[in-house]
């Protein structure tokens, strides 16, 4: 899960997926990282991790992390929330493999839209609400394609 700061969209759908690939009984690894050195080693912002509690979700002990090229190798998947993480993670692809295992998360729910979860830091906790429904719808769907082999 990648997003600027990794401090709220992909915490958040870290913590969300991996709970449910818990609950489905479904073994996978699951991370988060961001592009944007500034927030690295902190925790997810307060508004994400209160959010994610109230959905029975503890993200708190979560540290933001910079993307590598071994990621990479490392995981099957890289699920990007926005344009610009989109290209932030492109130019860092070294092969055509490389660039095929990343997509906008929301793709999972609406197919070759391209739509962005909107970065909720500069709003107030209705955002990141809103972010939560949606990486939820995502990770619906990447749990159901998991267990139909889609994924
Ligand atoms: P995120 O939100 O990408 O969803 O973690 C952001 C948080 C902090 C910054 C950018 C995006 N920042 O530049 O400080």
């Amino acid at each position: 899960m990648v997003c600027l700061g990794n401090i709220c969209r992909s915490p958040m759908a870290e913590g969300i997926l991996r709970e449910k690939l818990r609950a489905a009984n479904i073994e996978a690894e699951v991370d988060s990282c961001g592009f944007e050195a500034f927030h690295v080693g902190d925790s997810p912002d307060h508004r994400a991790i209160e959010v994610a509690r109230a959905n029975g979700v503890d993200i708190s002990r979560l540290k933001a992390r910079l993307f590598k090229a071994s990621d990479f190798d490392e995981f099957d998947h890289i699920f990007v929330m926005d344009k610009t993480n989109y290209n932030d993670v492109a130019s860092v692809a070294r092969t055509e493999k490389d660039l095929e295992k990343v997509d906008f998360i929301m793709n999972r729910a609406y197919p070759g839209s391209n739509m962005a979860v909107p970065d909720p830091y500069y709003g107030g906790t209705s955002g990141f609400r809103k972010t939560w429904e949606m990486l939820d719808q995502a990770t619906n769907r990447i749990v159901e394609d998991i267990r139909k082999g889609k994924l």
